[in-house]
């Protein structure tokens, strides 16, 4: 596995592959790997001939300069786990490497960057949208791969591909869990033991919603969750919506013919958490 500093070194290695017709798989992470991600470049490594992850921390895409100084760095370790993964390119370029000079972009994704995560975090996805165009161009992959952890992210994704025009397919992989449920965040790892154990409320919660969709109208749902999770005194919701899941609007009854997706952020103590789950009966 070569490590790559450069967009020009990884485009003269990836230009050679591509011309010899090899199929080639994209993750674009932030690093702190965990299994969640590791994941996602498993499934590029069985799934293609070459495999390239991305490890930046991308500044454009926090609103907050405390979350991006404290977002944890862990690359030689990253490094490690991505090799015995089965990858054949880690690109690490710097921020001046990405943004050689600022990215004015404005993407219009409608409403899509307007609900739930775009609401609470102002400008995170037009920042998302910038690293991951601005990746997609240097590695030019035949597929990208994508978590269902952050679905508004990959719905947006897959919008920005279109309105690009890029010919990428983009591949959304399942939530990977702890062993109580609660779903592996690089953010996990700020909470304190307590908060930590409290925290499977969440996912909990949204896997005992799904058996309560015949009893309960959408909107009694929704209550159900907010105040079952509210009730711990260590959770507070911010949003949960049930959404449909390719133009995120909030779904009024059940019998709507659209695939559901429950999607929920709460804060514990300082730390956001996110999680959703399928609500398809
Ligand atoms: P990051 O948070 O590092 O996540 C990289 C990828 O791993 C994303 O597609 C995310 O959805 C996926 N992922 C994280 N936790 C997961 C879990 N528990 N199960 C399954 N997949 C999981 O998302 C980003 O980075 C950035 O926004 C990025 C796309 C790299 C652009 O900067």
């Amino acid at each position: 596995m070569k490590v790559v500093d450069y967009k020009a070194e990884l485009q003269n290695e990836l230009q050679d592959l591509a011309q010899k017709n090899k199929k080639i798989g994209f993750v674009p992470t932030m690093g702190a790997l965990h299994k969640g991600h590791i994941s996602l470049i498993k499934k590029s490594v069985s799934e293609n001939d070459i495999t390239v992850v991305s490890v930046f921390v991308n500044p454009n895409q926090f609103n907050d300069k405390n979350d991006l100084k404290n977002y944890p760095r862990f690359i030689d370790k990253d490094v490690e786990l991505i090799k015995n993964a089965g990858c054949d390119f880690v690109f690490t370029p710097s921020v001046k490497e990405i943004y050689p000079k600022e990215d004015n972009r404005i993407f219009d994704f409608g409403d899509l960057n307007k609900v739930m995560e775009g609401k609470q975090r102002n400008g995170h996805f037009n920042g998302v949208a910038q690293v991951v165009s601005k990746l997609f161009n240097i590695v030019k992959p035949d597929v990208a791969y994508f978590g269902r952890k952050d679905f508004q992210q990959y719905v947006i994704i897959k919008k920005m591909v279109k309105m690009l025009n890029m010919s990428i397919e983009i591949v959304d992989c399942p939530i990977v869990r702890e062993t109580d449920g609660l779903a592996m965040s690089s953010r996990n790892l700020h909470l304190t033991d307590i908060q930590r154990n409290n925290s499977s409320l969440i996912s909990k919660t949204l896997f005992k919603a799904r058996n309560l969709t015949n009893k309960l109208s959408v909107k009694e749902l929704k209550d159900w969750v907010v105040d079952a999770i509210n009730e711990n005194p260590f959770l507070d919701v911010e949003y949960f919506d049930i959404v449909d899941d390719l133009e995120l609007k909030s779904i009024s009854n059940w019998q709507e013919n659209n695939n559901k997706v429950g999607c929920i952020a709460v804060k514990v103590g300082k730390i956001r958490l996110i999680d959703n789950v399928n609500f398809n009966l």
